[in-house]
Order: C-alpha cells, then structure tokens, then sequence
C-alpha cells in the first residue's frame, strides 16, 4: 500500500515577534529562520518520519530545491513534485511571545497545478493505496474525482478553510482531518465565542458529530482541538485521543504531524484508540520545537 500526498510545499518564513502586528501598525521581529513547510510536504514527512512509503506530488520554483532534498532524507518520493519557471509556495509566520502564530500565504507553485499532470501523477496509484490532501493547491476538485475512479481512499484536511471548499465533491472523502472552526463550519455551527466547560464541550462536539455523520455518512471524521487532544466520529463510534503534556513552543504544523502519524498507526493496525494518542503524542511533540517539517518526530520518539 502507497501513500501519495498531492499538495503544498512552502518556504516557511518565520518571524519571531512580541504580539501579531495589528492593522496599520509596523513591528520588528527579534529573530528570522527560514523553514521547510506547507501542509502538504509537512504531512508527506511526517508519514514518511512515521515509516510510511509515502510519494508526494506539487510543484516548486528553482528556490525550493533545499524541501526535495529535505523530503528524500526522511525517505519521500518526490518524484511527482514538477517544476515551474516561478516562485515556489512561501508562507510569512508571524510567532509572538506566547507562541501563537499567523500565516500569510502566497500560492506560488502551488497555484498552478495543471489538469494534464494530474492523470500522469495517478496514474502510478490504484486500488488500495491512499491519497492525501489539504486546501492549498489547486485542482482538488480535480484530483478528489480521479483519484476515488482509481479506487484510491481520499483522506482530505480542508485547510485553510475557505468558500471554495463547499465546491468540492466533499462526499468523496472517505477520511476528513479537521479542526474545531473547520469541523463546525461543515456543519453549519458557530464555534463558541467562549471556552466551554467540559460537559458542555462534549455536547457540542457531539452535535457536530451527529450532523457531519449524517451529512457524509460513509466516511470518518478527526476532528483536533488543541489541549483537549483529538475526536473521533465513524458511524455509530465515537472515541478521544489524549495529548502528552510537552511545553508549547511553535505549534506550526503540529495539526499536519498528526495528520501524518494518525493515517500511519491506522495503516500499521493501530486501533482507532490507539491512533488517535499515537497522533497526539507526535503532535505534542512537535509543538515543543520550532518550526513546521523539522519539528515533526520520527517513530522511534513516538511508538
Ligand atoms: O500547517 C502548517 C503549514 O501551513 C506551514 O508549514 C505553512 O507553510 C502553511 O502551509
């Protein structure tokens, strides 16, 4: 069984600030690094770093050579991620003091995928291997179709969230990663302008449960909520996922580690239970080193 992640590989470039600058106002940042990102190549390398044959497909600029060579030492194929005369993906990552980010996006390879590539790139996967994706390259729409006639099981994480992603052919997912904003706006609920006691939480977590299983009812839904670790809905199951406690330092990427390692301890026949803290604990771990792609474990440190 392969696993083909078809998405974004982004320049990350993070800025070490006091606060996220507001409208209108100029700050200095104390330290730059530039890092390897993008929610696609974050994901690819956390399957691989989890012992996945994994094969990735996008599309880079001549800068973006440094994330194949980072890619292939973790063990990913990228044998798919074509070339373009333009820029490659970057990602500005402003990182205050309390290590809360915001990220500003430019496309750059990532927005411009060509239907014509996509049948080649399929056209090596088939009946039993997975395809993974997320909301940053174009061509979904494209890619979800082909992909589920081959008979390839589409796991997708609809980040970052925006109109377009109702357009997609959403019942084709057969595995949906999201987030607490992501996983209500799919199922028309307003996310709560307060943090929720715990009775409460799991009330609403149950009825975006309910109404995402009743919306796409053959498929499973991860939903990650930070602190309160991860949630799992499939059919009539529902079941949780603990988070280690590690100091958070740069939660960049910690939502595509665990995308990674879930997908991974599922394929090793991990119980769901037993994924959902494997995940967790990968993603905890990565949240107490900076930097998306290399803040990610490998399995020595998780399994
Ligand atoms: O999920 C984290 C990633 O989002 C970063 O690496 C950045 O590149 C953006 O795509």
């Amino acid at each position: 069984m392969k696993v083909l992640v078809y998405g974004s590989l982004n320049i990350d470039l993070i800025f070490s600030v006091d606060h996220i600058v507001r409208p209108g106002e100029t700050i200095s940042s104390s330290a730059l690094e530039k890092g390897a990102g993008g929610k696609g190549a974050n994901q690819a390398a956390a399957l691989a770093k989890a012992g996945m044959t994994v094969y990735m497909a996008g599309k880079i600029g001549s800068d973006g050579e440094f994330l194949l060579d980072l890619l292939q030492s973790y063990g990913v194929n990228t044998d798919h991620v074509a070339r373009y005369e333009g820029a490659t993906g970057q990602a500005l990552i402003q990182l205050d003091k309390d290590h809360q980010n915001s990220i500003v996006l430019f496309a750059g390879g990532n927005g411009v995928i060509q239907p014509e590539e996509i049948d080649s790139v399929l056209g090596c996967f088939g009946e039993g291997d997975i395809i993974v994706l997320q909301n940053e390259i174009t061509q979904i729409s494209e890619i979800m179709k082909q992909a589920k006639k081959r008979g390839l099981k589409i796991c997708l994480n609809p980040s970052p969230f925006d109109e377009k992603i109702e357009a997609r052919p959403l019942d084709l997912v057969d595995i949906f990663f999201v987030n607490e904003i992501e996983g209500a706006a799919l199922a028309a609920l307003e996310v709560p302008s307060v943090p929720l006691a715990p009775f409460a939480l799991s009330l609403y977590l149950s009825e975006i449960f309910d109404r995402l299983i009743d919306r796409f009812p053959n498929a499973e839904i991860i939903l990650t909520k930070g602190k309160d670790g991860a949630f799992y809905a499939g059919g009539k199951k529902r079941a949780r996922g603990e988070i280690i406690d590690t100091p958070v330092v740069d939660t960049t990427g910690a939502g595509d580690t665990f995308t990674g390692y879930f997908i991974a301890a599922r394929s090793k026949d991990f119980s769901i239970e037993e994924s959902l803290d494997i995940a967790c604990k990968a993603a905890s771990i990565a949240v107490s080193r900076k930097g998306a792609m290399q803040s990610i474990p490998f399995k020595e440190e998780v399994f």
